[in-house]
């Protein structure tokens, strides 16, 4: 059968584009040897990592039955950060939300840790409340992502493992010897990816002191001090302070950027490349309210953009997409 070779450090950024592009073969088990991870594929399709296709014999596996049973509404769909499994459990499977995540953490010796959210993302911090379910009694992970490593506290700081393949999209259009602002950074996952696989700067600017306290540790950890730098404030004041200096510009927060591309326009240099985000609902033409945003920052800084790329990046809400535009500046 079909099967995506990509080394074992990509394996889960990997998989999670086989299955965001309808590729991926469930029901076998995943192969490996020393170097590769090889994932049952149903058709090819390009990701952003190394890859390459194959054939493979896969045995074939069960969600085990009890899972399977009690999730009937996602089988087996949960998200892992580190060792901490969240899962989403609508109302009316309440009553059995104990036995879900006992059942969770038999099923994957992986797990350590069952959480559910228990909020939407809310406050400028953009941080979710979660309710414990089983396991250990924690919210801080260590994550590991594209041959990086991340320390994530999940009730103090925002971090989605969705946007794995998103980072390293980002990356691979990222060229050695540029100088790469990151603003809204977090906990400096997109600037850390970024920086292992290419000669670059990066310096990232967030508001959540929590935040830059572990993008701090997860800059040491990956051995990038002398190429990556976290700042703890406001994107606007940073904007104004490193605009000037950067190649490449990126506003990876959906909710938000949009206030922020005034400054942007007003200060990035001649040349520099921006990738914005923004939300876009399918049935408004997705891409067309965000278009329209970059036109008149631009427009009211006399600056010329040309459109690199656009695309759907994540769901956001039924019929709605958080959604990446790529654009450079010409002027
Ligand atoms: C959607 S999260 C993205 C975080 C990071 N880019 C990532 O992908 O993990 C948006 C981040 O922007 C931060 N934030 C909110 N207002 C900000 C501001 N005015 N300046 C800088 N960061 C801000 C929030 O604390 C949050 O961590």
């Amino acid at each position: 059968m079909l099967a995506l070779r990509v080394e074992k450090r990509f394996a889960e950024s990997a998989k999670r584009e086989l299955l965001e592009k309808g590729a991926f073969a469930r029901g076998f088990n995943a192969l490996r040897d020393e170097r590769f991870v090889f994932f049952p594929a149903l058709k090819r399709v390009r990701i952003s990592a190394r890859h390459s296709f194959v054939q493979r014999k896969f045995a074939s596996i069960e969600t085990p039955k009890p899972l399977k049973k009690l999730l009937p509404y996602a089988a087996s769909s949960y998200d892992l950060v580190g060792n901490i499994a969240i899962v989403e459990i609508p109302p009316s499977q309440h009553s059995k939300r104990k036995k879900i995540a006992g059942t969770l953490l038999r099923s994957n010796k992986r797990i350590k840790t069952v959480l559910a959210k228990a909020s939407v993302r809310k406050g400028k911090f953009r941080l979710k409340e979660y309710a414990w379910l089983a396991g250990e009694r924690k919210t801080l992970a260590l994550h590991k992502e594209s041959g990086c490593v991340f320390r994530v506290d999940l009730a103090r700081a925002y971090f989605s493992p969705r946007l794995s393949s998103e980072r390293l999209r980002i990356a691979s259009m990222a060229k050695n010897g540029e100088k790469v602002l990151v603003l809204f950074s977090g906990v400096s996952p997109f600037d850390i990816v970024i920086a292992k696989r290419k000669r670059v700067l990066t310096r990232g600017v967030e508001l959540n002191p929590a935040a830059v306290r572990l993008a701090k540790e997860n800059i040491v950890l990956n051995k990038l001090e002398g190429k990556s730098q976290a700042y703890c404030g406001d994107a606007k004041a940073y904007a104004k302070k490193f605009g000037g200096w950067a190649d490449r510009i990126l506003m990876p927060s959906p909710t938000l950027a949009h206030d922020f591309l005034g400054v942007v326009a007003a200060k990035a240099r001649k040349g520099c490349v921006i990738h914005y985000y923004d939300t876009g609902g399918e049935n408004e033409g997705i891409f067309k309210s965000a278009l329209g945003e970059i036109r008149n920052a631009c427009v009211a800084q006399k600056r010329k953009f040309r459109v690199l790329g656009k695309r759907k990046v994540l769901p956001y809400a039924p019929r709605v997409f958080t959604i990446a535009i790529d654009f450079k500046l010409l002027n």
